[in-house]
């Protein structure tokens, strides 16, 4: 099988990455990660991504914010790199920076997001927070496919987790957190297997069909 060539776009700490390269080098996810680009110079990610030999590519925001349809240019810069580098799929492991269509249309059915709560609950910045404040019992995460609107598109893997009485937004983040590293390599190994149809809002996991690129 070939394996899928990933670009993984952060903007921080980096442990969604983490698990991806973990994955790949224990051999549970046949993939390469061809690039890590970040919107943040400092982004921990881009650490963890050289200390295991990955080209990193920070795409600096700020000379984007002059020009106009700022956010189309910047996008337009990060798919250059994408291209340049032969990206099958776009990895947004905690991007924190709206995606435009540019870039969204350039790899429709072919760019995952994982975000911190069972969505559709709790779509945007401080998912974990949002659960706790509505008096949630449960919460968790998602792995979905990128779609105009923020956290919007077919779902492709959940996994649930309990609110205890006592929990805090860290606590609870911590206890997500162990879940999102495993869904995340899952759900991609199930696009590497050619394994996920789209279907309106589902996303089917079927037998296999061939990926198209
Ligand atoms: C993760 O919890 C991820 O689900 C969340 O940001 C964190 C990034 O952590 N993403 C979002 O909230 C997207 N809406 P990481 O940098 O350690 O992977």
């Amino acid at each position: 099988m070939a394996k899928v060539v990933l670009g993984v776009l952060i903007s921080g700490r980096g442990s969604n990455l983490q698990s991806i390269i973990d994955a790949i080098e224990f051999g549970k996810l046949d993939a390469r990660i061809a690039v890590v680009l970040s919107n943040k110079r400092d982004a921990l990610g881009l650490q963890r991504a050289e200390k295991h030999g990955i080209k990193t590519v920070f795409v600096d925001p700020k000379p984007f914010k002059e020009q106009p349809n700022s956010r189309e240019a910047y996008d337009q810069a990060m798919l250059d790199v994408l291209k340049e580098h032969r990206v099958e799929l776009v990895i947004l492991a905690g991007y924190m920076k709206i995606v435009t269509s540019l870039l969204i249309q350039a790899y429709e059915g072919r760019m995952m997001n994982i975000h911190p709560s069972l969505l559709p609950s709790f779509p945007g910045l401080h998912a974990q927070q949002q659960a706790l404040a509505w008096g949630a019992k449960v919460s968790g995460c998602t792995v979905h496919f990128v779609t105009e609107g923020v956290d919007e598109g077919p779902i492709i893997v959940q996994a649930a987790v309990p609110i205890q009485e006592d929990d805090t937004a860290e606590t609870l983040s911590v206890r997500i957190l162990e879940h999102e590293h495993r869904i995340y390599p899952e759900a991609i190994q199930l696009y590497a297997e050619g394994r996920l149809a789209i279907d309106g809002r589902r996303t089917r996991i079927v037998e296999s069909v061939k990926r198209e690129v």
